[in-house]
């Protein structure tokens, strides 16, 4: 008998080969996908079964979404929610698994290459660099979609951490504002702007928070790209500085001693 259970995968961030393997097999094996087709690259559905059905989520409700996948499961289907980048991320995937927890489905959650990771490798940049940032902070600006007070812009920008934005580049005039509040970022900050991340049209900007709205702005960007604003991406142009330990030759660790 098939479980009573949705498999909810990280689809990566646009390049079909993102995804995990353990994600490409759950979707070969899917009698059933819905998918977030504003995002997800619909190469991935070409390895369906033939006789599989696929769903477009991005004009359905989330009443609408879970009618679908619960009289799937109810007909002992296989079923695939299909996220794009990682499902935990802006992906509204707590309220899919409580609705369908309450149908007594349960829910399996495979992760998936966020937007951040991608365009970090597009970039071919460390985020976390010793003695520049130790910490990566992945948020949005606020839009129509509220964000506590607590975690407001401005207030994360004063850690001065290596900052990822989804869901913002539509407000550039209003990310640099609060950016430039927190006290800590200057007009000379690094920020670099990746569109569409690993798809064949991806397009990176690169600016300062003095002139990246114009630049993002003059490039068309309104959406679908990721900004990451910190020192750390002064090194492709400065250097690193300061050196890692954990390749230091005289820093022993578990899998080495001191040279
Ligand atoms: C609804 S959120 C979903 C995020 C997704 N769950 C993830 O982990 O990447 C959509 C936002 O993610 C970012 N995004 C998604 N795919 C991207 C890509 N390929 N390149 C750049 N940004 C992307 C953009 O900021 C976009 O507005």
């Amino acid at each position: 008998m098939t479980e009573r259970q949705v498999v909810f995968v990280g689809a990566g961030p646009g390049d079909p080969d993102l995804i995990t393997v353990k994600g490409k097999m759950a979707l070969e094996r899917a009698d059933v996908v819905v998918y977030a087709g504003s995002l997800v690259n619909r190469e991935l559905l070409a390895d369906l079964k033939p006789d599989a059905q696929s769903h477009d989520s991005a004009s359905l409700t989330l009443d609408e979404a879970v009618t679908i996948m619960v009289a799937a499961v109810d007909q002992g289907k296989k079923i695939v929610r299909l996220h794009t980048g990682d499902p935990s991320l802006y992906g509204a995937i707590q309220e899919q698994i409580e609705a369908l927890a309450e149908r007594d489905i349960k829910t399996i959650v495979i992760p998936g290459v966020t937007a951040a990771f991608a365009a970090a490798a597009s970039l071919g940049q460390e985020l976390t660099l010793p003695g520049v940032s130790q910490t990566v902070i992945l948020t949005r600006v606020e839009g129509r979609t509220p964000v506590p007070e607590k975690e407001q812009l401005s207030k994360i920008a004063a850690l001065g951490a290596t900052t990822c934005l989804y869901l913002s580049v539509g407000m550039m005039e209003k990310v640099v504002s609060e950016l430039l509040a927190g006290g800590v970022f200057t007009p000379m900050t690094p920020v670099a702007v990746v569109s569409r991340a690993s798809w064949a049209d991806e397009l990176i900007v690169e600016g300062t928070l003095a002139d990246i709205a114009a630049r993002v702005e003059a490039a068309g960007l309104t959406r679908q790209a990721l900004i990451i604003v910190g020192e750390a991406l002064a090194a492709r142009v400065q250097g690193v500085g300061e050196k890692s330990k954990l390749y230091d030759a005289g820093f022993a660790h578990g899998f080495r001693n001191r040279r």
